[in-house]
């Protein structure tokens, strides 16, 4: 399967989201990411799901919601009615990891975790046959444009030997600090989603920032 581009829109210019989501609708890009954030699991508050009904609106590709928020099973309905596809919640942020899981499943939708680049790929082994999607955090949630965390690769590899066998299937997605520099290696170790927030949106050429990231050369690996 050839690999999946996420522009973020957090890196999005507000004032003219119209536009912006145009072009990623007209652009070489899979699916639209939607960070969710409530300013108590991390340190900074986004949007709401009033201004994801809005792109939903618009948005010609699914939406990839990544909900930084505390006690997510609250949210789930009005997530998935705001026109989510996928939704991925923090496994830091999830008591119940298993039942929300479920939850989102019963929704219809796509399930996801993500971890904190602190957290290990091994804490998965008893829920790995119910996600679709892994998010691994390449920075600290919260905010764009921070530098790229170089021992995302090694959990990578961990997490696709982990899953081998398991959940052949599990879509692997690197969230933060991804660019045109460490997307081939990216791939290389194992990647099948690339979120992109600033290396798309502060380009002289979004469009092309896309479409480099979606064909960058590289020799991924086959399981
Ligand atoms: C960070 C968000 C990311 C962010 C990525 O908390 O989850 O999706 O938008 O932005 P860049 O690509 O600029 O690191
Ligand atoms: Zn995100």
């Amino acid at each position: 399967m050839k690999h999946l581009i996420a522009p973020s829109v957090l890196a999005a210019d507000f004032t003219k989201l119209y536009d912006d989501i145009k072009m990623v609708n007209n652009s070489e890009a899979d699916w639209f990411h939607i960070d969710i954030m409530d300013g108590v699991f991390v340190p900074n508050i986004s949007f709401g799901f009033p201004v994801m009904q809005a792109i939903a609106k618009h948005a010609e590709k699914p939406l990839d919601v990544h909900l930084m928020i505390v006690d997510p099973d609250r949210y789930l309905k009005v997530c998935k009615d705001s026109g989510a596809a996928i939704i991925t919640v923090h496994y830091e942020a999830c008591t119940h990891l298993h039942r929300t899981l479920a939850a989102i499943k019963e929704l219809g939708c796509q399930a996801g975790v993500a971890l904190n680049p602190h957290t290990p790929v091994s804490l998965l082994q008893d829920v790995l046959q119910d996600i679709d999607l892994v998010c691994l955090m390449s920075v600290n949630p919260g905010f764009g444009g921070q530098k790229f965390i170089e021992r995302t690769y090694a959990k990578i590899n961990d997490l696709r030997s982990m899953a081998a066998g398991i959940n052949d299937a599990l879509l692997i997605e690197i969230d933060g600090g991804v660019g045109e520099k460490n997307a081939a290696l990216l791939l290389e170790a194992g990647a099948d989603v690339l979120v992109a927030g600033s290396s798309v949106f502060s380009a002289e050429n979004p469009t092309e920032a896309i479409q480099i990231l979606k064909n960058v050369e590289h020799s991924a690996k086959q399981i």
